[in-house]
């Protein structure tokens, strides 16, 4: 299996490992799943669509978005025609409060924070912020699956949280939408309308996760690093098909549903965190690339932060993107910039690098 087996290319996604399989686990005892209130979708996307229609959340409603996203966030939102006004995040990702407050008018009923990269917001400021001002809170916690602060689980805060599972474990698709009001109906929209694909989408997963795992363990692609256009660097793109919820309207594949049961949980975050560590360590001694500083997002991992991707911030994302992809480590930007948002401190600096599969750094890097 792929963990004891030596890794010869690091992938961005979760791939097939040892956590998969010698496992049972009940679904029942952990958070989200133990949620009265869930409603499981494909992609969180869908999950934030349907989350949104029961919030009551209609055509010209205003929604406050942190500048810095992506197109699966605001996908629905254009599905839905309701006018996004984007908010500042400051150099830590954290919302710019007074810019919160600027953008909100009579005319907002929503306010969505992100747990960016499985850290959490200051989620008692935005409550605080959206009680003061009659407006609903969305918690976007798709990076967030697993994680905490402190004791609670993120996820928890919001009026609606959104999940997205296969960020965080390998499996074909599968998020959810938890309602942590009293009194939303429990019958999911977009699973009601589309019960579509699901025996088709499980066996390309199988096929496509089955093919990665191979060419990891055989390092295939550790020459061939896609060009950056592929990883989406250009804002100004042309990404409709990302953009289309309609690509999207899967439910989750019972496939999916059968993975998630037999991951142990405790030892992805475990390794995930411990990933984190590794690169925390490894460019506090190195803390340049290419005559220029590097800069480590967030260099404390607090306790209970399972974190989606250890995330850098260089000056020549490009070269480093290339570099480490022809050395195996397959790194990419986030996000893939919507068209509609502005340029900020982040835009092509951000790079994400991977910690969803355990490996010794120094056996890529720095040799
Ligand atoms: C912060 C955030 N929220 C939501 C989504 C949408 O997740 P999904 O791809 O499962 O629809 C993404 C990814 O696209 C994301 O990065």
């Amino acid at each position: 299996m792929v963990n004891v087996m030596k890794l010869r290319q690091v992938p961005r996604d979760p791939i097939i490992g040892t956590n998969h399989f010698c496992h049972k686990s009940n679904l029942r005892d952990l958070y989200p799943f133990n949620e009265p209130n869930i409603l499981l979708f494909g992609y969180a996307r869908i999950a934030l669509l349907d989350g949104m229609i029961k919030l009551g959340l209609k055509e010209g409603d205003e929604i406050l978005v942190p500048s810095y996203i992506c197109n699966g966030v605001l996908a629905p939102m254009h599905y839905l025609k309701l006018c996004v006004r984007f908010y500042d995040v400051d150099h830590e990702l954290r919302p710019d409060w007074d810019s919160v407050k600027k953008n909100l008018s009579a005319k907002s009923t929503t306010l969505l924070v992100v747990n960016y990269f499985g850290f959490p917001t200051d989620g008692e400021e935005a409550r605080k912020i959206c009680d003061c001002h009659h407006v609903r809170l969305i918690e976007d916690n798709a990076h967030g699956f697993l994680s905490r602060s402190g004791s609670q689980h993120l996820g928890t805060y919001g009026d609606i949280s959104v999940f997205s599972f296969r960020k965080t474990v390998c499996v074909p698709n599968g998020a959810a939408v938890v309602f942590n009001e009293k009194g939303i109906p429990s019958e999911g929209y977009a699973d009601a309308c589309y019960r579509l694909g699901n025996s088709r989408s499980s066996l390309r997963f199988f096929a496509r996760s089955g093919m990665t795992t191979l060419q990891c363990l055989l390092g295939l692609k550790r020459y061939t690093a896609p060009p950056l256009k592929d990883l989406c660097d250009d804002p100004y793109q042309d990404q409709n098909e990302e953009y289309e919820v309609a690509n999207y309207l899967y439910p989750i594949s019972p496939i999916s549903k059968h993975l998630l049961e037999r991951i142990d949980f405790d030892r992805h975050a475990s390794e995930r965190q411990q990933m984190y560590q590794q690169w925390v360590e490894f460019f506090n001694n190195r803390n340049h690339y290419s005559g220029e500083k590097v800069r480590i997002l967030w260099p404390d991992l607090p306790s209970g932060v399972v974190p989606y991707v250890f995330p850098l911030l260089v000056k020549n994302r490009a070269d480093l993107i290339r570099d480490y992809w022809r050395q195996g480590i397959q790194c990419f930007p986030w996000p893939f910039l919507p068209r509609d948002s502005r340029e900020n401190y982040f835009t092509k600096r951000l790079v994400c690098l991977p910690v969803n599969s355990y490996f010794r750094i120094s056996d890529f890097l720095g040799k």
